[in-house]
């Protein structure tokens, strides 16, 4: 992808203005995926600058770490900190009560912690990620514990899902995330009526570690839209 196809210039747009939101001496979660990447990097840019000063990242990934240490930004876990001001982070669905599935970075685990520890949690997204109901567009993530993954299988098609275990790219075998489990990608062929309750559900099943929806944890929504060949960004 160049950096100038529109894709890119709305996840560049939409970072920019979560980051003009951040604010010296604050502890800031650095969420994953590509619009989260630019966020980090907007980020790194008005820490080098003097814009910004006393700027604490905690990263939700591996990536973000890697990122956030390119870009000059001072890390911590959720471990060493009492509290995260603010945290931006990207969605692969978002719908119309600002719930999102996440996780097509097989990092959702992490980014729930963090994501659900901010004061705000401020989410980045392109116009195409808002459907009218979950589950439409992008499968549900689920982490699971590799030497559960059969009969947590079983248990997701027990609730109505059709479970694909994610494989890698470039390497053999499965996906492995930051934790060292597996994820398994779940259908809902009818689509996600009860977010709340599917989250709690899945979480219910031992031998899951997290699941991707993330219900009531979005305080704000920012979407990156080109309209008549501009790029805007609007708040859901
Ligand atoms: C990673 C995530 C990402 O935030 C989500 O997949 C969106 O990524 P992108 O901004 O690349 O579309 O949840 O686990």
């Amino acid at each position: 992808m160049s950096q100038t196809d529109p894709a890119t210039i709305m996840k560049q747009q939409v970072a920019r203005a979560a980051v003009a939101q951040v604010k010296s001496g604050t502890v800031v979660g650095l969420g994953s995926g590509s619009t989260a990447a630019f966020a980090i990097q907007y980020l790194g840019e008005r820490l080098q600058s003097g814009e910004l000063s006393n700027i604490i990242g905690v990263p939700t990934s591996f990536q973000s770490e890697v990122l956030a240490k390119q870009y000059g930004i001072p890390l911590a876990t959720p471990n060493d900190v009492d509290r995260i001001h603010v945290a931006i982070d990207g969605a692969d669905e978002v719908d119309p009560q600002k719930n999102l599935i996440k996780g097509g970075g097989a990092a959702h685990t992490r980014e729930k912690i963090v994501d659900c520890l901010a004061d705000e949690f401020i989410v980045v997204v392109d116009g195409t990620k808002l459907v009218d109901l979950l589950g439409t567009t992008f499968l549900l993530p689920v982490e699971v514990l590799p030497m559960a993954l059969e009969p947590v299988k079983r248990a997701i098609a027990a609730l109505g899902g059709e479970p694909q275990l994610r494989m890698a790219v470039k390497k053999a075998g499965p996906v492995v995330t930051d934790q060292g489990n597996l994820v398994l990608d779940v259908k809902f062929p009818q689509g996600i009526a009860d977010p709340a309750s599917l989250e709690k559900e899945l979480n219910n099943i031992p031998g899951v570690l997290e699941n991707g929806l993330f219900v009531g944890a979005a305080d704000r929504i920012l979407i990156g839209e080109i309209i008549d060949g501009e790029p805007r960004v609007r708040e859901l």
